[in-house]
């Protein structure tokens, strides 16, 4: 499968939010990607369900929704009911990670977990089966414009390798870091998602970082 390429909205203008969107929608972007931070699992704070309805009310694209919270069972029907196409919850923040992930795919969304840079991959062993996305944290979560962590390739290949008998379609998606220097590396390691927030919304010309984006490592 080619690769998607999925802009993460946290580093885009908020006072241009439409703008930003329709950017978007007029790009090679495939989704768009929406993070959401609680102060408790990661030590930032973005932004929550009024943000999401404003941006659903535009975007022509899925939302790939990255919860970076705790407990999250507790908002899975908000999320999907502000917009959700996608709801990834990270490993480190679920007690009962296989009835989350169920919960998320009986709301109609695809289901998606994260592991953190010191997460190993062998964990997602017990649930890579049941999932649509593992997301490949490749800085630690929080900020976006932080630098690559090198790690991930070997843990991108893990994760291939994981799911190679089990779950043949998985989208393996890199989050952190990710600009035009590293793009074509994480696809030949296996990866078929990528996301980018600074390279993409920091660049004088974002349409021309989604296109190349779009052709590395073709
Ligand atoms: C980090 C977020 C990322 C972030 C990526 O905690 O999950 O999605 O926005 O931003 P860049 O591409 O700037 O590292
Ligand atoms: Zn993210």
């Amino acid at each position: 499968m080619n690769h998607l390429v999925s802009p993460s909205v946290l580093t885009a203008n908020f006072a241009n939010l439409k703008q930003e969107i329709e950017m978007l929608n007029s790009s090679n972007a495939d989704w768009m990607h929406v993070d959401v931070m609680d102060g408790m699992f990661v030590p930032n704070i973005s932004f929550g369900f009024p943000v999401i309805r404003s941006i659903k009310q535009y975007a022509q694209k899925p939302l790939d929704v990255h919860l970076m919270i705790v407990d999250p069972d507790r908002y899975l029907e908000d999320f999907k009911d502000a917009g959700a196409d996608g709801i990834t919850v990270h490993l480190e923040a679920c007690t009962h990670l296989n009835r989350t992930v169920q919960r998320i795919k009986e709301l109609g969304c695809r289901a998606g977990v994260a592991i953190n840079p010191h997460t190993p991959v062998t964990l997602l062993a017990d649930i890579i089966a049941d999932v649509d996305l593992i997301l490949v944290m490749s800085v630690n979560p929080g900020f976006g414009g932080q630098k690559f962590i090198q790690n991930t390739y070997k843990k991108i290949r893990e994760v291939k390798e994981l799911s190679k008998e089990v779950n043949s379609d998985l989208f393996i998606e890199i989050d952190g870091g990710v600009d035009l220097s590293n793009a074509a590396r994480l696809i030949q390691a296996g990866a078929n998602v990528l996301v980018a927030g600074n390279a993409v919304f920091a660049s004088p010309d974002p349409l021309e970082v989604i296109s190349q984006l779009k052709k590395a490592g073709s």
